[in-house]
């Protein structure tokens, strides 16, 4: 069996010595994998400074890693990286710990609770939209940053106790992830403990978050718990078995996991959402039609948010074309034979949600904005493989209902009142972060005549 196999992908050329292939991850990332996928192999190796990484461009072998191999593999590099601030919650804990907390956490995202995160959501979202004023330039990108934070800060803390730590994970979130992002592309743990301006601030960050998160827990404590939101129900856990609840740093660790899972990433799909409906105006005059059939005088409630499908289309479209958490990682804990390949344990194992989402074969001009894509959506079996946004399997996105409900809430709350504009001469580019987040996004928004 084993004499069948390829023991060695193809070596990518072009490494530099030390660096690996930094320079061209750090220069054009997404283009670097995407030329990766154009090569027709299905693993590739490439250097992430000195150590190889096996990048997966075939989309059934990422499946396959997903879903079947799923004990052969933990999280890898992305989040050992972010373990410093992240510490051991769902995003990157192991078993059978994660399946514990999951099980534990995913009465939150019921759909019941969902319904009652969407009012908070309505409210949320009118906070930003009424202080807008006809003509008028904003930065949406951080409208949408600090609505997201309201939503998950409320969604844990009903209380409101939790507002002073809206503020730090508004603050801080970036700076983590710009961090992070330089740690991937030069994974050489010495380099992370010097005391240069940038390893200091990560390190600001991260202890300011970590206040801030833990006095809430303190004061949680210390009053008693009945609100029910998502801290009382880390806070009450006990095991199936009855035995000791959750430790304070637990609790902490996975209100880590949410904010880091929650906030940046509905923000980003958001953002580049406005920017292509700011483009298109045909698709802006869909949304805005679709807003006013459907929900004439009656509030956005949770039970209207599947009626608006044309803006579900317009979402989709945008979670394609850019998916935040576009490059995932993985790292064998045994050998891993995938697609006639060995994969030694201990490797680290990527790929690019962006490039599969991409991929000519499947979606026909793939890098043109076409939400009418979505009206008949193909055979599931090929969505399985070639839509992932959410990711898949035991690790997918415990998150998606909460952030689907979200995004729609907020383009339904803006699309009533307000048409959005691109800012001319002001070009729209992304960001160097490890998510796929667009740099800014100034729009110039007008009230529609005759809005609600
Ligand atoms: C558009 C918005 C979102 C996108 C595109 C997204 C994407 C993802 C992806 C791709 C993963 C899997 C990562 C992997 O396999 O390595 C993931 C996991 C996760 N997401 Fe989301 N997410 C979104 C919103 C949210 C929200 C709103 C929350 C919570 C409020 C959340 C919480 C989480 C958590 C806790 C995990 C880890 C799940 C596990 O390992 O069991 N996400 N998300």
């Amino acid at each position: 069996m084993t004499a069948t196999l390829q023991p060695t992908p193809t070596r990518i050329p072009g490494r530099l010595p030390l660096l690996g292939h930094m320079h061209r991850l750090l220069a054009d990332p997404r283009g670097f994998f995407r030329s990766l996928h154009g090569t027709g192999d299905d693993v590739v190796v490439i250097r992430l400074g000195p150590s190889p990484a096996y990048v997966i461009n075939d989309r059934t072998l990422v499946h396959q890693i997903l879903t079947r191999d799923v004990r052969k593999l933990d999280k890898g590099l992305a989040y050992e990286k972010s373990a410093p601030f992240l510490g051991d919650g769902l995003l990157n804990s192991t078993e059978p710990t994660h399946m514990a907390h999951r099980r534990l956490m995913q009465p939150a995202f019921h759909h019941t609770q969902i319904a009652r995160y969407v009012e908070q959501m309505r409210e949320a979202a009118a906070a930003r939209v009424n202080g807008w004023h006809d003509g008028r330039r904003i930065e949406m990108d951080q409208e949408i940053h600090a609505f997201a934070v309201a939503v998950v800060c409320r969604a844990l803390f009903s209380s409101g106790l939790g507002d002073s730590v809206a503020v730090d994970v508004e603050e801080s979130l970036p700076v983590l992830l710009k961090g992070v992002t330089r740690r991937i592309a030069l994974p050489v743990g010495w380099l992370e403990k010097l005391p240069t301006p940038g390893n200091r601030r990560f390190d600001a960050a991260r202890q300011r978050l970590a206040g801030s998160l833990g006095g809430v827990i303190e004061e949680y404590r210390r009053r008693g718990v009945d609100h029910g939101d998502l801290m009382a129900i880390l806070l009450e856990a006990r095991a199936e078995d009855g035995g000791p609840g959750l430790t304070d740093q637990q609790v902490h660790d996975e209100a880590m996991a949410l904010f880091l899972g929650g906030v940046e990433t509905a923000r980003d799909v958001l953002s580049w959402a406005f920017h292509l409906i700011g483009g298109h105006p045909e698709v802006q005059r869909g949304i805005a039609a679709e807003v006013d059939a459907v929900l004439a005088d009656r509030p956005l409630g949770y039970e209207t948010l599947g009626e608006l499908k044309y803006v579900r289309q317009v979402i989709t479209e945008t979670l394609r074309l850019y998916p935040p958490a576009w490059l995932l990682t993985r790292r064998t804990v045994t050998e891993l034979e995938l697609g006639g390949h060995v994969i030694p344990p201990g490797s680290n194992v990527l790929f690019s949600v962006h490039a599969i989402q991409r991929d000519p074969a499947v979606y026909p001009e793939p890098d043109t904005f076409d939400p009418q894509r979505w009206r008949d959506p193909g055979t599931p079996a090929l969505l399985r493989t070639a839509f992932l946004p959410f990711g898949a399997g035991n690790r997918s996105c415990i998150g998606e209902p909460f952030a689907w409900a979200e995004m729609v809430v907020f383009i339904a709350t803006v699309a009533r009142r307000w048409s959005v504009h691109g800012v001319p001469g002001h070009p729209i580019r992304p960001a160097r972060s490890p998510m796929l987040q667009p740099r800014d996004l100034p729009l110039i928004v007008w009230s529609r005549p005759g809005a609600r």
